[in-house]
């Protein structure tokens, strides 16, 4: 047996040895009753009775430890031409005054605050404050628009907003403050206070007894102390898409999480503490929560924080620039990333100019690395590139190569091994488990291991019916894929209406939704294309309603704005067409993975129940007039 067969089968075997033995990583301030609580499945509950507080991990305990004077992030932004390097000790201090400020200002545990912030060290002082005193953040990432923001403000009641002036994309000057004004509006909960960091290159209009300055709200402050939490009480909530236009709430909790993500420091990235990590992501994803903010800082490493793009801020080389400057030894970003740097640098010539003989490792996730893209970088580093596969809902990688415990030879195509904890299985619809290279459904055994969503907020209906209901006793999640005879996964795709767009998780059934909403729009559909760039991309066609005599490219127009004004330009929604009708069931369900199929170039079969074949060549046609399939 291997040492990482070793290692994972006692995780499976004997789970709550295994994670009390990786508990040991975080400061408690009590030991829990019982590590794992297993009396009310689905809702499987991780060191319960046990105390402990994620800020106090993840912060003070190194000041205590002997690196109060060492760099917990190094800001580095391009499109400021900043770079700020915050130590350990420096950090603990605006960690501090901000969670005063938000006491005073009367948050307290069980509170729920918004956090809608660009990447700049202020949104990690933001959530770990929150965490310092037991508030439940809920990050929004910045490409979403002001509808977006509305929902999560009125399903998650936020006691107050968090933002900042603005933000560079590139060169583009985008300023939130008008987001966030138009996002209370039209949301029903009502937002009293909104604190906001004016940027230097863009200054929001405050409206006096609402906005708070941030400078003026942590002038006075008295600095919080870090509030005993109980290990299962909630950190944060993350809203992700599902296949409706309502996105999930995952929940995380304080004890479980810190004591995955440390855990994964060393057994997966191979990082020891005091050493330069750098998660290329932005902390409105949960790439950016776990890898950017919580687990490097738990585990006393040092973690970039990088405004900018792979390309353009200013070239492909900024990659190799951060790596160099900084003495990077591991970096973690999306696969669209590298292809844009591909594309711009095919020959690496930028990569030549830095030395970056610090460079150890590089890992990739938030969607399929295609093998061009994996030889392509690992050719020209010279060094691993590391696939693996997680979810919002996971929080870590369910799938991937232990470097930190044995670095498992690659194979092209799979992120390699179930992680230890994850009891990994592909199983047919009747929940019966397929046999090696036959593709399935991709499960997990309950219970899951520490650090996963422990529900959906305010709706443990909709995480027992999304997770937990079609395969019972293990977690759905709605990947497809298969196993090999050793083990190693392959991961090739949504089995749901989600889709990838440069590693950015949206869902068709919410664009459809604003579809739908155009007052000359009968029905749609939208369904996810393959892109060479950004992975995957969406389509829609739409019916017009009897008796709508407009012009199909005004009509397109509309559709295209209605998607960026509602949901945001990251749903990258630029192709539409105007059909006669859509392909449906005898039921009257539309045939959508008929049509992507049709769209993409890939062999299908028809459908038995479908009610007219014939409508299925008015698709074809149709979806060339747009380009599709794309050569
Ligand atoms: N705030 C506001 N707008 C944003 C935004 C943010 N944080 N991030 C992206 N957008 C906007 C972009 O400006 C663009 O708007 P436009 O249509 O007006 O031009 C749109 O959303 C699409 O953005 P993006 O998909 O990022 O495309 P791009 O062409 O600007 O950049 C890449 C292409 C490949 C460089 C970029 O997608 C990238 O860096 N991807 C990696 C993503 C990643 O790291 N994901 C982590 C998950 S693990
Ligand atoms: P998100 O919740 O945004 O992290 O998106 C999760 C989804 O991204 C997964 O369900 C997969 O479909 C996809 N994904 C993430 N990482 C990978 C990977 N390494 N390989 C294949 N798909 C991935």
């Amino acid at each position: 047996m291997t040492s990482f067969d070793a290692v994972f089968q006692s995780s499976i075997n004997n789970p709550e040895e295994f994670w009390a033995e990786a508990a040991k990583g975080i400061t408690w301030y009590r030991w829990c009753d019982k590590v794992l609580d297993s009396s009310n499945p689905p809702f499987y509950k991780w060191f319960s009775g046990g105390k402990m507080n994620t800020c106090y991990n993840a912060v003070d305990r190194h000041v205590e430890n002997g690196r109060a004077d060492q760099t917990a992030i190094i800001y580095d932004s391009p499109v400021t031409d900043t770079i700020r390097k915050i130590t350990y000790k420096e950090l603990q201090g605006q960690v501090a005054n901000f969670a005063g400020a938000l006491q005073a200002q009367g948050v307290t545990k069980g509170d729920t605050v918004i956090i809608y912030m660009p990447m700049i060290p202020e949104a990690a002082v933001a959530m770990l404050a929150c965490a310092r005193i037991g508030a439940i953040h809920s990050v929004v990432f910045g490409g979403f628009a002001a509808h977006e923001l509305a929902i999560r403000i009125d399903h998650a009641q936020p006691k107050l907003i968090i933002t900042a002036s603005g933000a560079l994309e590139g060169a583009k000057k985008l300023a939130y403050k008008p987001l966030v004004d138009a996002a209370i509006e039209q949301s029903t909960h009502k937002v009293e206070t909104v604190v906001l960091f004016q940027r230097d290159f863009i200054t929001a209009e405050m409206t006096e007894g609402k906005d708070i300055d941030w400078q003026d709200f942590v002038k006075d402050a008295k600095p919080a102390d870090c509030v005993e939490l109980d290990a299962t009480d909630p950190l944060y909530i993350l809203y992700t898409s599902g296949t409706t236009g309502m996105p999930k709430g995952v929940l995380r909790d304080n004890g479980g999480h810190a004591v995955a993500l440390h855990y994964t420091m060393k057994a997966l990235y191979d990082i020891n503490p005091g050493e330069v990590w750098w998660s290329a992501s932005d902390v409105g994803w949960v790439v950016g929560h776990s890898y950017i903010v919580y687990a490097p800082l738990i585990y006393g490493a040092t973690s970039v924080f990088y405004e900018g793009k792979p390309v353009g801020t200013p070239d492909a080389g900024a990659f190799w620039r951060v790596i160099s400057e900084h003495k990077v030894k591991a970096l973690f970003t999306a696969p669209t990333a590298f292809r844009a740097i591909k594309k711009e640098d095919p020959n690496g010539e930028l990569y030549k100019k830095y030395d970056v003989s610090s460079f150890e490792c590089l890992y990739l996730a938030g969607e399929r690395t295609d093998p061009d893209t994996l030889n392509w970088a690992k050719d020209m580093l010279g060094v691993p590139v590391i696939d693996h596969w997680w979810q919002t809902e996971t929080g870590w990688a369910i799938v991937g190569n232990c470097r930190g415990i044995e670095e498992l030879p690659v194979k092209v195509g799979s992120p390699t091994k179930a992680m230890p904890g994850w009891d990994v299985q592909v199983v047919d619809n009747d929940c019966q488990p397929v046999p090696p290279n036959t593709e399935g459904n991709i499960v997990v055994k309950l219970p899951l291991p520490p650090g996963t969503l422990t529900t959906l907020w305010r709706n443990e209906e909709r995480f027992v019916k999304s997770y937990m209901t079609n395969f019972p006793g293990y977690y759905e999640t709605s990947d497809g894929g298969f196993m090999d005879e050793e083990g190693y996964v392959y991961v090739m795709g949504r089995m749901d209406d989600v889709i990838n767009i440069a590693g950015h998780r949206l869902s068709t059934g919410a664009m459809e939704e604003v579809i739908s909403a155009h007052p000359d729009v009968a029905e749609c559909a939208v369904f996810g294309t393959h892109d060479t760039m950004k992975g995957q991309l969406p389509v829609g066609l739409f019916v017009l309603k009897a008796g709508v005599d407009r012009k199909e490219e005004d009509i397109k127009k509309e559709l295209v704005q209605m998607v960026r004004d509602q949901i945001g330009p990251i749903a990258c929604f630029r192709d539409s067409a105007q059909v006669a009708r859509l392909p449906k069931t005898r039921s009257g369900k539309i045939l959508r993975g008929t049509m992507r199929a049709i769209a993409n170039n890939k062999e299908y079969n028809m459908p038995s129940t479908i009610d007219d074949p014939a409508i299925l060549d008015e698709i074809t046609e149709t979806l060339k007039t747009i380009g599709y399939p794309k050569a």
